[in-house]
């Protein structure tokens, strides 16, 4: 027999409100949510002891008071593996964008700055014999460095908190930090955001990187110091850096980062293919409906 449930939804693409949140959980068994919902004590006391299922429509989870839900004994379901290529393939696309100055070339078309062909107008950095440092080797961040070695990448560093086996498959080096970050060409975050790597790329991180590295995360905005990234690519301390992640999001138009030109930022869209967001979507309901009946959920996460 089927499950039936009473579904109450919030019909918008746009982020629920917090009031509609805390009113429209009230007494639910399980909850969907996006990675914009800040779920805390406070939700998980305004939907009361039924709910035994959270379904976020993410593989972060950083946004889910993991104590507080496990204290209730509540079940976690998320979106890992089902939006790893996409990711892979869209902070590609960013770090060649943002070393290649793609978006300064385009908007130079437009307003009339290309006057003509000059040896050394709008040059770049380019991937062949290059070090590549992945802060973060766990699903994207080996699948970013697959998708990089066919580039002529020369050395592949990466850090975290435990070697991997898969490493090998890419040639990774598991080095300390400070290494990946001294030595790399280009920097690319792609770790999970915790209490550890919060604030991970600050003043110091920055001070240590080669004038001529690019930075780039595709991981969370928190993972970097905002202010002291700025301050290392205004003052020349680095080359270049995109982001496809800020903090907050969206990112003030007023915010000084967008003032530079060496810096490329990106609305949070490393898993925006159709299919992807599509599979996720169906993921996400899958999770939901396990949890609802006792069941396995297909992507269950252990905390
Ligand atoms: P994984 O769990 O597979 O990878 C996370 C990696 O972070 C692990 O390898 C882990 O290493 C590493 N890590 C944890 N702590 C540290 C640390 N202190 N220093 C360095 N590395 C650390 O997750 P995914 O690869 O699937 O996703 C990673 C993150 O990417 C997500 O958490 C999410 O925040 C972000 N993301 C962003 C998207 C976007 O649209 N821009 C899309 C999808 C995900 P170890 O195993 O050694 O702890
Ligand atoms: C995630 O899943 O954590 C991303 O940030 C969005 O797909």
């Amino acid at each position: 027999m089927g499950l039936s449930c009473e579904v109450s939804q919030w019909d918008s693409d746009e982020p629920v409100p917090r009031t509609e949140l805390l009113k429209g959980v009230q007494g639910a068994h399980g909850l969907l949510c996006l990675l914009s919902d800040k779920i805390d004590a406070e939700v998980l006391d305004a939907a009361g002891p039924n709910l035994k299922v959270i379904s976020t429509m993410s593989v972060g989870f950083d946004h889910l008071a993991l104590d507080e839900i496990k204290k209730r004994g509540i079940r976690i379901g998320y979106t890992p593996d089902v939006l790893t290529d996409a990711t892979a393939e869209l902070t590609v696309a960013l770090l060649l964008a943002t070393a290649r100055r793609l978006p300064e070339g385009v908007e130079e078309v437009k307003n009339g700055g290309w006057s003509s062909w000059k040896p050394l107008w709008l040059c770049g950095y380019g991937l062949m014999g290059s070090t590549v440092g992945v802060v973060g080797l766990g699903r994207i961040g080996m699948a970013i460095a697959q998708r990089l070695l066919p580039f002529g990448v020369n050395r592949l560093l990466y850090s975290g908190r435990t070697a991997k086996p898969r490493a090998a498959e890419v040639k990774g080096e598991f080095v300390p930090l400070d290494t990946l970050v001294s030595e790399s060409d280009f920097i690319v975050v792609s770790c999970s955001l915790t209490p550890e790597t919060q604030g991970l790329c600050d003043k110091a991180f920055f001070s240590k990187m080669k004038k001529t590295a690019v930075f780039i995360n595709s991981s969370r905005g928190a993972v970097v110091n905002q202010e002291d990234l700025y301050e290392a690519l205004s003052s020349g301390q680095i080359a270049a850096a995109g982001l496809d992640v800020t903090t907050p999001e969206p990112l003030p138009t007023n915010h000084p980062l967008l003032t530079l030109k060496n810096c490329v930022v990106l609305p949070h869209i490393g898993s925006a293919t159709y299919s992807t967001r599509g599979v996720m979507s169906a993921l996400t309901a899958q999770n939901l409906l396990g949890g609802l009946q006792d069941s396995d959920m297909p992507s269950e996460l252990r905390f």
